[in-house]
């Protein structure tokens, strides 16, 4: 060995045992601060808070690094949709659903000069994107495309239109008239769009914007249910077309097609569309509570005694209905006070034998339910807040009326406006429509018993069909509330079975739709081919051979207007669901 062998060999052990003290140091360095930090944190913890409890301190020391720890990974784990390094500018397509009724997401859909504006490289295979956005419109919605021979050009392109506006996140799209009326706002619009939305779940759980082309109205307040249930507020299509006269704007995720969703679009099973098959009347009232701050139901899943005693009082709520007469009046007024009065005689009693369960009844307007009054606050607005600072903390009417409907086990109503709520009833409460009386000849009508057979949480019982005509009668009403007492507390199943939540009149449709295809498909063929008068169906014109379901139809605005089917079929079904037929007087 060589002395410069020898000095290497001196140095070489030197270096590592050099390294290997500092090593030794740095790490005793490094726990000694982390034992000094945990005896701060511990110090200035018990300090702060005056506790003396060592374990306490320890747990509260230990949850905060998890927090920590976990905020870290959620960090490190999200994908930035903030970044553009890898985002095309293309519109990229996706639908869902039969071509018929279909729904599409859009990626990237740009709007300018008042309209939607795909950008597609040319050649570019794009699905099918026509779709319906507007429940009252008999056509599709057109969407201009504008093709580029590369992705460079239309990058470019892109890149150049300086003014370029990006609307972030999910916004939800679709016209919607009459929005002045609860009833068309939340099921006519707003309901069927969150249909589409589930379509492209999980975007249905998450916050989302809605665009919407409703008439200029200054005090229709379903314009702020929509902006609360969606949670990143209304833009009005109105205003995004003044707006894109010389500007582009770039919609992150837009989803549409809706229009053949609405409860007025008739299905060959009379259910509200997609209530059962997607789950969306349970989601949508879940959501609508949620948004509008209010705890969820009692959940029931198989059976409406679930979290029931026997000796429970039932609350019962008449909705008042326009289509009440003086008699019928009288007649609900005797029904609550025969009720009330055997509920009021029993809870004073500590005999435990009666008959009939404990009901409560009320009589209801939903107009004279009010909120909190926002002038009843002292808070400092100021020109800067972009919206009311008690926005997310006061009670307004509408969630006032959806904490009354929420207590409700049994929902007592006429047709009309008045069935629109039913969706937010608890689980296992039953729903009684009444019926009202329709043309000169009077025969029962219930108008929106797709609403119940769409909602299968609840159990519909409907006033007899051919004993409506009489007007409502006290001991058939008594009846009718008794028997849903006994069955919510006896323990009806759910989900309830749809066809069994539809009246005589439902069913014999439904039937109808199953044997007579050719009738089926013109009651619900939304197609601009189609005769309006025939996809505006309702069953009891239908049963009692109202205007155009007479034979040989009827005129209407001078033109004959008529809806063929099998009518052999036809009166087998009645006879065989034992509606009595009235004879027309017009
Ligand atoms: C991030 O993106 C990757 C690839 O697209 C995906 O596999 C992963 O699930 C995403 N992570 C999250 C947290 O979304
Ligand atoms: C960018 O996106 C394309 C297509 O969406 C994908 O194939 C590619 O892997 C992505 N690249 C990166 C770096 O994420
Ligand atoms: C907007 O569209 C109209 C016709 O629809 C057209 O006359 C006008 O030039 C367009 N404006 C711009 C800025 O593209
Ligand atoms: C797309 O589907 C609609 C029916 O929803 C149909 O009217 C239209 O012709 C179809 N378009 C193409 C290009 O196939
Ligand atoms: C869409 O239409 C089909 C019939 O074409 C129907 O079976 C389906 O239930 C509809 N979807 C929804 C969500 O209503
Ligand atoms: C409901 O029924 C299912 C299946 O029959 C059962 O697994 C579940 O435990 C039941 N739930 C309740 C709350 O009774
Ligand atoms: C309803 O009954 C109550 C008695 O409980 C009576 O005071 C009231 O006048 C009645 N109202 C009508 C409209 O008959
Ligand atoms: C109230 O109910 C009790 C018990 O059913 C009955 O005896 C009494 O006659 C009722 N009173 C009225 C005013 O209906
Ligand atoms: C039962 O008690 C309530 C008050 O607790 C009273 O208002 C009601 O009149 C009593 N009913 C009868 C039938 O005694
Ligand atoms: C409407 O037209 C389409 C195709 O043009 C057809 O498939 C459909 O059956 C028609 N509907 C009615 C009710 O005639
Ligand atoms: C009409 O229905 C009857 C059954 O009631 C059936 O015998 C008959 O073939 C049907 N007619 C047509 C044209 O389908």
């Amino acid at each position: 060995m060589s002395n410069e062998n020898k000095a290497k060999s001196w140095i070489y052990p030197s270096i590592r045992t050099i390294s290997i003290i500092f090593l030794t140091i740095i790490i005793v360095v490094i726990i000694q601060n982390i034992i000094i930090n945990v005896k701060t944190d511990k110090l200035l913890l018990s300090n702060k808070m005056n506790i003396k409890d060592d374990k306490f301190i320890d747990d509260t020391i230990a949850l905060r690094s998890a927090i920590k720890q976990m905020n870290k990974q959620r960090i490190s784990r999200t994908n930035s949709t903030f970044n553009y390094q890898n985002k095309t500018f293309e519109t990229i397509i996706q639908c869902v659903g039969p071509l018929y009724n279909q729904s599409c997401l859009y990626k990237n859909l740009y709007y300018v000069n008042k309209t939607f504006m795909i950008l597609a490289v040319k050649g570019r295979q794009l699905p099918n994107y026509s779709v319906r956005t507007n429940a009252f419109s008999l056509y599709d919605k057109t969407i201009k495309k504008r093709e580029f021979k590369s992705y460079p050009d239309l990058e470019k392109f892109v890149l150049n239109l300086i003014d370029l506006k990006r609307v972030p996140s999910v916004t939800l799209y679709f016209g919607q008239l009459w929005h002045q009326n609860i009833g068309h706002a939340l099921f006519d619009g707003l309901y069927p769009a969150y249909v589409a939305l589930i379509r492209f779940s999980p975007r249905h759980l998450q916050p989302f914007r809605i665009l919407t082309e409703i008439r200029n109205c200054k005090d229709c307040w379903s314009e702020d249910v929509y902006s609360r249930f969606s949670g990143l507020g209304i833009m009005k299509i109105a205003v995004l077309d003044e707006m894109s006269k010389q500007k582009w704007f770039l919609f992150d995720e837009i989803i549409m097609g809706s229009g053949k969703l609405c409860q007025r679009c008739v299905q060959s099973n009379l259910q509200l569309p997609g209530g059962v098959e997607l789950d969306a009347s349970r989601l949508f009232r879940d959501r609508m509570y949620q948004q509008h701050g209010l705890i969820q139901s009692t959940i029931r899943k198989n059976s409406s005694s679930e979290h029931r005693k026997s000796s429970d009082i039932l609350q019962a709520y008449i909705i008042h209905n326009k289509r009440f007469t003086t008699n019928d009046r009288i007649e609900i007024n005797d029904t609550m006070n025969e009720l009330n009065n055997y509920t009021n005689f029993y809870l004073n009693k500590t005999i435990k034998k009666r008959k009939w369960p404990l009901i409560h009844v009320t009589y209801l307007h939903y107009n004279k339910i009010q909120g909190q009054d926002p002038n009843s606050f002292r808070i400092n607005a100021t020109p800067i807040d972009s919206r009311s600072p008690i926005y997310e903390l006061i009670d307004n009417n509408f969630m006032t009326q959806l904490r009354t409907v929420r207590q409700m086990d049994i929902h007592i109503t006429g047709p009309g406006t008045g069935q629109m709520y039913q969706t937010f009833l608890s689980d296992g409460s039953v729903t009684i429509n009444v019926g009202g009386l329709k043309s000169k000849n009077k025969f029962t009508s219930y108008m929106e018993q797709h609403m119940t057979s769409g909602t299968p949480y609840i159990k519909g019982l409907y006033y007899p069909i051919n004993k409506r005509s009489k007007g409502i009668k006290k001991d058939e009403l008594i009846k009718l509330i008794r028997q849903a007492g006994q069955l919510i507390l006896q323990g009806f199943s759910l989900p309830v079975n749809p066809r069994e939540n539809l009246a005589l009149d439902g069913q014999l449709f439904v039937e109808m739709c199953e044997k007579d295809k050719k009738f089926c498909s013109l009651v619900t063929d939304r197609s601009p081919n189609n005769t309006f008068a025939c996809v505006d169906f309702w069953p009891e014109d239908f049963v009692h051979e109202h205007n155009q379901w007479k034979k040989g139809g009827y005129i209407r605005n001078g033109r004959r207007v008529t809806c063929p089917f099998n009518r052999s079929l036809f009166y087998e079904l009645r006879e065989k669901y034992g509606i009595k037929y009235k004879d027309p007087v017009d």
